[in-house]
């Protein structure tokens, strides 16, 4: 293992078949104004807006509710919740939807009282809220499965005026307080978000995954992880009311970025970089973002990580050794692709409606990291931007 780490996740989690109960433990330990975060509606179809207000209600809360929250959420709509959650005097800020519900109450945790642009304080400057920060506590109720925000202390936010899309990773402060993790509630999900949440999941491990050249217990967990995942996403994908798969789906993303596999290790997130670029620059579904471009991404990368990439063909995609290191790693790269396409996702930009003008506008938007195989310098950036078109 890499280094000293210290390891606390405080997010307390209910799993399972009505563990929306979990609610009636949770809410009497906070105040009576909460703020109820949602986003475009689908809680209203799908039942789950009823039992939520129906529990709140039975807890004696005050409910001030706060829609509307756009996949991707940005700078204008959280100025907006800054300023709900101040008129409400919130005492919890309840998020009820996917990722982006869930990151959404995050910023306005940070924000409500932070006294200055948070797009500046914490999205540009990366600064944490100050020691004596009035902090507003979040639950999630889970809807959609991918991004891991449930346990984590990540919040993505977009600024469309710059196209820039960044996520900060807050400290424990920040962590949901208990999270509601109900497979049935993601079932009515279109089948376009269930694989672009499937593939997030793979995004995410992937990024942890392919760094580093010693032998850590992290990585054998994440093949663990992408092997359920795959099996699951296969199941899932022929038969979307399988409970056994969605539950496992549910688990497996919520392990791939609670920071866990991340201890003890360098971790690379250039797939996430390019990603969130074409999102600030398209406003497309986030794990589509990812699947159009990791693979040019990760043949460009192959060469410096090769003995990694053969590892991953053989321990997870099962694929028979070639005659050489090189063309075992190609060969589960192939499998991998193959998979990809199989699910449905998007497997090029072009998909997503990015056309060869935007791409050094997305060049200019990608940030670099520093953790993986390789830094990419702004030529190679473009040059993935390019074979993913
Ligand atoms: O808005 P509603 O009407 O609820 O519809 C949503 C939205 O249109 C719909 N949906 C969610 N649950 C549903 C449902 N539709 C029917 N039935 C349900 N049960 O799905 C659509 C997408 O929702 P969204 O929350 O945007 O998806 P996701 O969970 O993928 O979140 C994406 C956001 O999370 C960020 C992304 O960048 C993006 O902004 N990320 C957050 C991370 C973190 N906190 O650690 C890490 C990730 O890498 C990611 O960057
Ligand atoms: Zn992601």
């Amino acid at each position: 293992m890499l280094g000293n780490f210290t390891y606390c996740n405080p997010t307390k989690l209910y799993f399972g078949k009505n563990a929306l109960d979990g609610l009636k433990e949770e809410l009497p330990k906070y105040g009576k104004n909460v703020l109820f975060v949602y986003g475009g509606g689908s809680i209203k179809r799908n039942g789950i807006y009823d039992k939520v207000v129906a529990l709140l209600r039975a807890c004696g809360k005050n409910i001030f509710e706060d829609g509307g929250v756009m996949p991707n959420p940005t700078t204008e709509k959280l100025a907006e919740g800054c300023e709900r959650a101040r008129r409400a005097g919130a005492d919890l800020i309840l998020a009820v939807g996917g990722g982006s519900v869930c990151d959404y109450a995050k910023a306005v945790s940070v924000s409500a009282y932070c006294g200055e642009d948070p797009w500046e304080k914490y999205f540009i400057r990366f600064e944490e809220p100050s020691a004596d920060a009035k902090l507003i506590p979040v639950g999630c109720v889970l809807t959609m499965v991918g991004t891991g925000s449930e346990m984590n202390g990540g919040s993505v936010i977009t600024n469309r005026a710059q196209k820039m899309k960044i996520g900060h990773v807050f400290g424990e402060a920040v962590y949901p307080k208990f999270s509601v993790l109900d497979p049935e509630f993601t079932y009515s999900l279109p089948r376009y978000q269930m694989i672009a949440g499937i593939y997030d999941i793979m995004s995410h491990i992937l990024e942890q995954y392919f760094s580093g050249t010693d032998d850590n217990t992290s990585d054998y967990v994440m093949e663990g992880l992408l092997r359920s995942l795959i099996h699951s996403a296969e199941i899932a994908s022929e038969d979307p009311l399988d409970y056994e798969a969605r539950s496992n789906l549910m688990w497996t993303a919520t392990w791939a970025l609670n920071t866990f596999v991340a201890k003890g290790k360098d971790t690379d997130w250039e797939v996430h970089m390019l990603g969130q670029a074409v999102g600030a620059h398209t406003d497309a579904t986030h794990g589509m973002t990812l699947s159009a471009v990791s693979m040019a991404y990760y043949r460009h990368i192959l060469p410096y990580g090769t003995h990694k990439f053969a590892r991953y063909a053989t321990n997870v995609w099962n694929v028979p050794a070639g005659e050489t290191e090189e063309e075992t790693a190609r060969r589960g790269l192939d499998a991998m692709e193959a998979w990809m396409r199989k699910l449905g996702l998007a497997m090029s930009l072009g998909a997503l409606g990015v056309t060869r003008d935007m791409l050094e506008g997305i060049a200019a938007s990608t940030l670099v990291m520093d953790g993986g195989y390789k830094t990419l310098t702004r030529e190679e950036i473009l040059e993935i931007l390019e074979k993913s078109l």
